[in-house]
């Protein structure tokens, strides 16, 4: 036979169906007895009594265990309709069942919400936490925002396209994650913190219009809104201005909310400008939380804050930083400030806060070699750096690069204020801990002695003797 969803049975009143899934819930009522039984669609009541062939085989059945069940769909009379559930208005009366796997008893139960379970033992049995409803429903949220994402884009022309992970350090102003290159002793390639550089390449090489739902590395202090391996809405497009930009990822937010979480409330449309001096100023932020009701988990207020200081000057390093990143177009009424008085240059930089939280960050591109060269001088990139580093760049700005600009909306931090949750983690299948490690896989965890030979890698003794602490409190564990 073959198998139905659970969601689908509220249709099929009065027919013999197959479901397969877990058991959620047991409950013995004198010689009855009634599982709540889940699959990726819902849950399902189902009644088990004495005589059937069904009701011998359950003897030893627990939660979390795997079955097939067949059975008949019957409406529930009216006072019994369970309305917490989309299938509460139905039940199956069990004839048969197979079980396909027996399960031991869970570290923790996931038919509850399991938010206040510690969150190490949570993440070490993640593939059990994501049983519970509520991540289901986190995991799902996330799936269909990426989904609406990608399909609003297509409809508006733009290219999906990959972009290595092998890659070449990026200026995004966070320590990076180095990966060994066998073939090339004592080098290593990086782990990208954002496709920054290769949208940009992207753009001269014609495309266009590019986008990629994109995995970015950052090897940074985490917290409740960052972690170590993050995804971005990596957006580029090429002859456009800052309005282009602004507009269609306005157009696209306000149209996933609607239509994605409904139950959200977007508090002001269209999206509030605010300059970033006006929200250092009346804010004394430059991520405002412009919400009315901040109890209200529904209430979504979105604002754009638009021209962001091009520098900022950096005391530890006693030099100009990029506020951005160094490919950011200064604009055109302050050029003539680059020289005079830097600090006070605007750049066309724009970041989209949620509640609170940066949840986009983009800026019109540089795509002048003159204009690079300049701002890479007063950021005090040596010439012998500049080439090192972007020589790359700067050449393929002599080939004809279009204007360009671009935006990478987090989509970890958006689904999560959506889903109502205050970290990230909530809305990530296999998110890291809060120092950044994987307690589920053991990851980081050592390598063999062979495999550091192969990549020319020797450890410190230092290094070494951590490592083989960290392993003996491991296995302890
Ligand atoms: P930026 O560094 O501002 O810009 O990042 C864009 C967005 O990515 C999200 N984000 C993070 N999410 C989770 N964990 C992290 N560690 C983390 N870091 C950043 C935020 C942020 O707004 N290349 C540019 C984009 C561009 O200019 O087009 C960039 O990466 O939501």
């Amino acid at each position: 036979m073959k198998r139905t969803f659970i969601k689908e049975t509220v249709s099929k009143i009065g027919q013999e169906v197959l479901i397969s899934g877990w058991v959620n819930t047991r409950r013995d009522h004198g010689k009855i007895v009634f599982f709540d039984m889940r699959d990726m669609t819902g849950q399902l009541q189902v009644v088990f009594v004495p005589g059937s062939l069904a009701y011998d085989k359950i003897t030893d059945v627990r939660p979390e265990w795997v079955l097939s069940v067949r059975g008949n769909i019957n409406a529930r009379p009216e006072k019994m309709v369970n309305k917490d559930f989309p299938t509460g208005t139905v039940e199956m009366d069990a004839i048969d069942i197979e079980v396909l796997n027996p399960a031991k008893t869970p570290p923790f139960e996931v038919d509850k919400d399991t938010s206040k379970i510690e969150e190490e033992l949570r993440l070490k049995y993640r593939y059990l936490d994501l049983r519970s409803v509520r991540m289901a429903k986190n995991i799902t949220l996330r799936h269909d925002v990426i989904k609406f994402i990608r399909q609003y884009l297509y409809q508006e022309n733009f290219r999906e396209i990959e972009t290595p992970y092998l890659t070449k350090s990026t200026p995004e102003g966070a320590r990076e994650y180095i990966v060994p290159a066998r073939l090339y002793p004592g080098e290593f390639y990086v782990l990208p913190q954002s496709p920054q550089q290769f949208k940009q390449l992207l753009m001269v090489g014609g495309i266009e219009r590019y986008f990629q739902i994109a995995r970015c590395f950052r090897d940074e202090d985490q917290r409740g809104d960052r972690q170590p391996e993050f995804t971005q809405l990596d957006i580029e497009m090429s002859f456009v201005e800052q309005e282009d930009i602004l507009s269609l990822v306005e157009d696209m937010i306000i149209k996933l909310v609607e239509k994605i979480t409904p139950e959200n409330k977007i508090l002001h449309k269209p999206f509030p400008r605010v300059t970033y001096a006006e929200s250092m100023e009346k804010y004394g932020s430059d991520k405002p939380d412009l919400r009315q009701d901040k109890n209200d988990k529904n209430e979504l207020a979105f604002t754009w804050i638009i021209d962001a200081p091009l520098f900022k000057y950096s005391k530890s390093e006693k030099k100009l930083v990029s506020s951005h990143h160094p490919f950011t177009m200064p604009q055109k009424e302050d050029i003539k400030k680059l020289d005079s008085k830097p600090e006070e240059v605007r750049a066309y930089a724009y970041d989209l806060v949620l509640n609170g939280f940066e949840v986009a960050g983009g800026s019109i591109r540089i795509h002048k070699r003159d204009i690079q060269d300049k701002i890479f001088d007063l950021l005090g990139v040596s010439a012998e750096e500049k080439q090192r580093r972007f020589g790359h760049m700067l050449e393929a700005f002599d080939y004809g690069a279009p204007p360009h600009g671009g935006i990478a909306p987090g989509i970890d931090r958006l689904v999560a204020i959506l889903a109502g949750e205050s970290v990230i983690r909530e809305v990530m299948a296999f998110p890291k801990t809060g120092d950044a490690r994987d307690v589920m896989m053991g990851a980081p965890s050592a390598v063999s002695e062979q495999q550091l030979k192969d990549v020319h890698i020797l450890l410190a003794e230092e290094a070494k003797g951590k490592a083989l602490k960290r392993a003996e409190t491991q296995t302890n564990d």
